[in-house]
Order: structure tokens, then C-alpha cells, then sequence
């Protein structure tokens, strides 16, 4: 099959290419900034990623400037287009003025990837460094008002680079581009999801032999489609799956698992409850870390037990995962890759499999929107293919723990400093909160407090402005990494912790509030549009209450790299707040507006 190589800088939408090209039906992979041109040969064209770096600096990601004499087809994306330059002679150097978001483009030459564009597009920026002077042989063909070369060719050689990013959506014509590049390079339009299940199908059999194959699944979209595959492929009795119930997990989850499947046709999956096990071994534990290695660790130890009771003798048995494409490649997006899921594939009953050859993962090539579309085409119901992702650890990350008061050093005084600061610039003020949660600011990982701010009575809300206090408070203050806005009751004048570790209590507790959550945003359509709607108990009680509070924290996203609040209608978020408040046990209800960065998704 074509193929088109995207070759990673490191920028954020190495990915986002990969996953357009491949949307135009040409299979698209991403490798290394450095493969060497001979491992290139056989692509029909090459895409050279942004990058945060600048080409000039010591360090910063190259490539083999052999490349750009192979007479492949090559479009570079921002650093792309510098480190093309740069390679073949050009300069580069900081731009007088750096540009991030908008730009409109005056393109001079209608061709190539510009053909059938018009005079004028509007393109998405973000760079600080620019092109300074063009090699030999390349000219321009688009510029902006800021910045000359931002879309240069080498029409000959079939070298073409822009300064924009026509993988965003952002960029209106950007598919339009993409779309060209891809008939420059003549690449057959081959790939399609429908090929893709029939070769796979075939290929899991070939691999599966007479064998049978053994899965942990979590009902997710991942592990359920690859079961699902798997189960298409080989019949329903050879497979055999394993959905373990940490306790941890949301409230019905299991119920609606096994209804989801029962509708979609899968079939032999066990459900095994190992909750008490992981309750006993998070008695009286706090700290965030130390939580997740408990269940991590413990998550393992039941996973071996079972597969021990099963007796998976390695001869006859082949695990099948659902690993997906970002998940295999190391770059700057997928480093993190997810602890919980790495502690899974690695029991050693699972460990003897891997090294003997026995490992399936039959959606390793593809994408999550590939691996939802496949999904679909299997008959996933849409409750699975469309589901929010949750984390390994589940609600255990979601119930956060405390022995007693938490405040920063000079509490009062930090606080003050805050409130004159709001009173001054937003007639508005607050509280710090006598707990920690984790954050990210500037690339590092942060545990800091929490900001709590509260309107008056009859102030208008207004989202835009909360967004601007909260980005505002968090830049200026370094004590705090998270604001939250008190939504209930009206006035605090009292936070105190309750002490609590996780209990079957508490997390039972934060089920019934993150279960209405869920069923309230389905009702009312918002969960096609929130990216995930993490749910959190905090232990504190408010003006002397019994109870702890809850912090209610939609985000909109792209793959969880960067994050949004959510900014929910006001009216249904007070039909929410009215509907938690039914429930006994809640002393107050907060909403999060913290983006990422500086905050996480996730509280800890
Ligand atoms: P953060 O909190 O780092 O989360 O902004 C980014 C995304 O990753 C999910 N997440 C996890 N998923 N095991 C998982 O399977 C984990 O330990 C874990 N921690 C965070 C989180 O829900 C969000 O989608």
C-alpha cells in the first residue's frame, strides 16, 4: 500500500497530520525527526511536522538532508519549513513579530498545493522564528502581512513549505492543501477502514492458529473494539475476556458493560469484583502518588490471581490488547503513556506471552477516531464507541484524601494579597482551600491549592470573564494552580478538611454524584461536546456541615493534551447543581475553571 511518512519534530500535531492523510485515504505513519533517508525510499511522500524548537539551536531536532535529494515529494509544517530550509542553505532567525492564531494569506501562486485555492485564505499561525532568506531555488508563494515567506516551493523538485498549520482545523482550506500534496505525490488512495477489518481479520486468524485468545478489558472503546475484532475473527469460543471491578469504578459501570455487550454480540467475557482488596489496601493511604501505586499494584495482583485460576497455559493462550497507534510511538504527545494500562500488559504469566510471540493487538495501526469508525462497523453500540475516556485508576483519582488542614505558609497574608488583587480589578473575592491538587506549569508538574472564588448575590455570571480571573489568578499567584467557583451553597465563610482516605463509603458517595452528572449531560446532549467530565470529592465541609463537596470539572479537548473549562448554560448547570444538592451527604458544589495548563484534567 502508498504510504506517506510524517516525520516528528516534536511538534503538538505530528499526529493530527498523520491522522489527515490518512482521512484522505492514503496510510500515513509517523517516524523519527532523524530516519535516515535510505529507510525513506519507499514512501511516496514525506510531511515534516512543526516542532517547538528553533533549528538553529544546539540540540534542537534534525533530519537527514539527504531527504531532500531522494525526489520525493516533501511539504514542510512550520519548524518543517524552517529545518528544510536551514537544511538546503537558507536562513532562519527570530521574527520581529512572533504570530499565534489568525493570519490571513495572500497567495501569489496558485499551484501545486495551492491549486484551486483562492487569492486570499485564512490559516492558523503559531511560530516565533520565520524564514529569512530562501535557498537557491525555492521562491515564494503565499505571504502575510507579518511574515513573507510563509508558503515557499521548489516547483522542480517538488519541495513545497508553509509557515502555517494546514492540519488545524482552524486553517478553512487546510484538508485542501493536505489534499494536493497528496496528488503531487501520487500516492493511490487505498487505505480504508473497511480494508483494513477484512486484512486484519485475516491476519489475527493466520497468527491465532488453533489457539485461543485471552483479554482484559475495561469498557472502554479500545480493548471493546479489539475484543470485538478479534472475537469477529476467530468466533466467540476461542476468546475469552476479563473485566476486573476495582471497586473504583463508576456507578452501573459493570451492569452497563455487560448490557452494551450483550447488544453488540460479544460474548465470554468474565467479570470478576476485586473492590475489597483494593479498599483494605488504601486504608488510612493520602498521598496522591502512594494511591496510584496501590492500585496499580493491586490491580496486578488480582489480574494474576485470576489468570491463575484460569491456568493460561501459554501454548494454547495469545493476549490480545487494545493498544492503538499513539500509543506505540514515543513523541511528545504520547511519552506519558498511561501507567495503569503499562501495569496490565505486565504480569508475568502476560510477561512469558510477550516474549513468546504470543501477543495480538489488532488496532495498533490505527487512530481513535479509526478505532470508533471500525468500532461502528462492527456494530459497538454507539454508549461504547462514543464513551468519555476514564482512567485506570478510576474514581480513586477522583476521591481526594486529607488528614487535616493544608494551607500554604502565610495563609492569611497570601490570601489577602489575592482578595485586594480581585476586590481592586474584579469586585469579586475568595478563599484558598486547605488542600492540594496537582497541576502542570510550564512543562513541570505542580501540587498547589486551590482557589475559591465567589460572586455576589446579583453579580451577572459570565464565563468569558470567570475564564479571564481564573487564567489571571493563577499567572499572578504562585501559590495556587486551580480556581474553582462556588456554585453552593451561596456564602462560605467556614472550609475545614473532614478527614477521609478512600473508603467504600466515600467512593460510593462521589458514584452518585458522578452518575447523576452523566445521565444529567446525556439528557441534555452535552456529552457529544464535553471531552470528558471528571467528577471530584474533596474532603472539606463548609460552615460546619457533616458533609464533603464536590467539584464539578467538564473540559473540552484534543487528546487531553491541552484543555478548556467547559462553559456550561447556566441554567441546566443550576438544574445540576439543584439535582446534586438532592443527595444527602454534600455540603457544597464548586466548578472548575482552570484549563490545562496550568491545572491537569485530573485532580491528582
Ligand atoms: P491529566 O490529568 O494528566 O490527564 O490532564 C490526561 C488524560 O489522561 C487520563 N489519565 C489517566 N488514564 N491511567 C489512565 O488510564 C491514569 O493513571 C491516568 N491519569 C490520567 C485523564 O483522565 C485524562 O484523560
Amino acid at each position: 500500500m502508498d504510504k506517506i511518512a510524517v516525520l516528528d519534530f516534536g511538534g503538538q500535531y505530528s499526529h493530527l497530520i498523520a491522522n489527515r492523510v490518512r482521512r484522505l485515504n492514503v496510510y500515513s505513519e509517523i517516524l523519527d525527526s532523524n530516519t535516515p533517508a535510505e529507510s525513506l525510499k519507499d514512501y511516496k511522500g514525506i510531511i515534516l511536522s512543526g516542532g517547538p524548537q528553533s533549528v538553529y539551536e544546539e540540540n534542537s531536532p534534525q533530519c537527514d538532508p539527504q531527504i531532500f535529494y531522494l525526489g520525493i515529494p516533501i511539504l514542510g509544517i512550520c519548524y518543517g519549513l524552517q529545518i528544510m530550509v536551514y537544511k538546503k542553505g537558507g536562513k532562519v532567525s527570530p521574527g520581529k513579530v512572533k504570530e499565534y492564531g489568525k493570519a490571513d494569506i495572500k497567495i501569489t501562486k496558485k499551484e501545486g498545493i495551492f491549486e484551486g485555492l483562492g487569492a486570499e485564505e485564512n490559516v492558523w499561525m503559531s511560530h516565533g522564528d520565520e524564514v529569512a532568506q530562501l535557498p537557491e531555488g525555492m521562491e515564494i508563494i503565499g505571504s502575510t502581512d507579518n511574515c513573507v515567506n510563509a508558503a515557499v516551493a521548489d516547483f522542480e523538485k517538488k519541495l513545497y513549505g508553509v509557515q502555517f498549520h494546514p492540519e488545524v482545523t482552524h486553517t478553512k482550506n487546510g484538508m485542501k492543501i493536505i489534499d494536493n500534496f497528496l496528488n503531487i505525490t501520487g500516492a493511490k488512495r487505498e487505505w480504508s477502514l473497511d480494508a483494513f477489518i477484512e486484512t486484519e481479520m485475516r491476519t489475527i486468524r493466520e497468527k491465532v492458529g488453533e489457539n485461543k485468545v485471552f483479554m482484559l478489558i475495561s469498557g472502554g472503546v479500545d480493548s471493546t473494539v479489539a475484543y470485538s475484532l478479534i472475537q469477529k475473527a476467530i468466533g466467540t469460543e476461542r476468546t475469552h475476556g476479563l473485566f476486573v471491578d476495582t471497586g473504583l469504578i463508576r456507578q452501573h459501570e459493570r451492569e452497563e458493560v455487560e448490557q452494551a455487550y450483550k447488544k453488540a454480540g460479544i460474548e465470554n467475557v468474565h467479570f470478576y469484583y476485586g473492590g475489597e482488596k483494593f479498599f483494605s489496601r488504601l486504608d488510612h493511604v493520602y498521598e496522591p502518588e502512594e494511591k496510584r501505586k496501590i492500585i496499580g499494584d493491586t490491580f496486578i495482583d488480582v489480574q494474576k490471581h485470576v489468570v491463575e485460576t484460569m491456568g493460561l497455559n501459554p501454548d494454547e493462550w495469545l493476549l490480545g490488547q487494545g493498544t492503538i497507534y499513539p500509543d506505540t510511538i514515543e513523541t511528545g504527545g504520547t511519552k506519558n503513556a498511561d501507567k495503569i494500562k503499562t501495569h496490565h500488559n505486565r504480569v508475568e504469566q502476560i510477561e512469558q506471552l510477550i516474549k513468546a510471540g504470543k501477543v495480538i493487538e489488532p488496532l495498533m495501526q490505527l487512530y481513535k477516531d479509526e478505532v470508533r469508525t471500525v468500532g461502528q462497523k462492527l456494530g459497538v453500540p454507539e454508549e461504547i464507541v462514543q464513551r468519555h475516556p476514564f482512567p485506570g485508576p478510576g474514581l480513586g483519582v477522583r476521591c481526594l484524601c486529607a488528614m487535616k488542614d493544608d494551607y500554604p505558609e502565610n495563609h492569611e497574608a497570601v490570601e489577602k494579597e489575592i482578595n485586594d488583587y480581585l476586590h481592586e480589578k474584579y469586585d469579586i473575592n475568595g478563599q484558598i482551600l486547605p488542600i492540594k491538587s496537582v497541576g502542570v506549569q510550564g512543562d513541570a508538574r505542580t501540587y498547589r491549592h486551590p482557589f475559591l472564588i465567589k460572586l455576589h448575590k446579583d453579580t451577572k455570571r459570565d464565563w468569558e470573564l470567570l475564564g479571564e480571573i481564573s487564567t489571571d489568578i493563577t499567572n499572578r499567584f504562585n501559590t495556587v494552580n486551580r480556581v474553582l467557583l462556588l456554585l453552593h451553597p451561596r456564602g462560605v465563610m467556614d472550609v475545614k478538611v473532614k478527614p477521609g482516605y478512600i473508603t467504600k463509603d466515600r467512593i460510593e458517595l462521589l458514584q452518585k454524584a458522578d452518575y447523576r452528572v452523566t445521565q444529567f449531560i446525556k439528557y441534555h446532549k452535552m456529552y457529544g461536546e464535553i471531552w470528558q467530565f471528571p467528577t471530584v470529592l474533596l474532603p472539606l465541609s463548609l460552615n460546619e456541615g457533616s458533609g464533603e463537596c464536590v467539584v464539578l470539572r467538564p473540559i473540552q479537548s484534543e487528546e487531553a493534551m491541552t484543555a478548556n473549562f467547559y462553559r456550561m448554560n447556566w441554567k441546566w448547570l443550576d438544574e445540576l447543581v439543584d439535582g446534586i444538592n438532592e443527595t444527602p451527604g454534600f455540603d457544597g458544589v464548586f466548578y472548575d475553571l482552570t484549563n490545562k495548563p496550568p491545572g491537569t484534567i485530573e485532580w491528582e
